[in-house]
């Protein structure tokens, strides 16, 4: 899947998104290191930080299918011209190893962003 569809899949993903306080729809797909593909949408909650933000569910859904190492995920709103993940999705990202971060750029094109570039000096495990 190229970086165009992988947005295209967090694009449909985004319109299961359930916002209705922030009335921000988010989707998110991520390629496993299997090459299978999980997506997610961002769950809110009446109780505000309870709220999942797509990435998270995405990201999940590939760990509880098996995924150990995560080759991308991508990450689209609807209601934004382009959405970067927020700081705690990067660092979910870190402990899954991703190797790239897909957001839709302003030009309607893909811009793809390394995680050392998006989270520098992520926390790791440390035994
Ligand atoms: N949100 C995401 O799903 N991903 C992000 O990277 C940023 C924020 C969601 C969470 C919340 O439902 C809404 O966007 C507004 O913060």
């Amino acid at each position: 899947m190229n970086d165009q569809e992988l947005l295209a899949a967090a694009g449909a993903a985004s319109e299961n998104a359930y916002a209705p306080y922030s009335r921000l729809r988010v989707g998110a797909a991520v390629v496993g290191e299997s090459g299978a593909v999980f997506t997610g949408a961002n769950v809110e909650n009446a109780a505000y930080p309870s709220t999942l933000c797509a990435e998270a569910v995405a990201i999940g859904q590939a760990v509880a299918a098996g995924e150990r190492k995560l080759r991308a995920v991508a990450v689209l709103s609807p209601d934004l011209t382009s959405i970067l993940p927020c700081g705690q999705c990067r660092q979910r990202m870190v402990e899954f190893d991703v190797e790239r971060v897909v957001v839709a750029g302003p030009d309607g094109n893909s811009a793809s962003h390394s995680l050392e570039e998006l989270l520098p000096g992520g926390f790791t495990d440390w035994r």
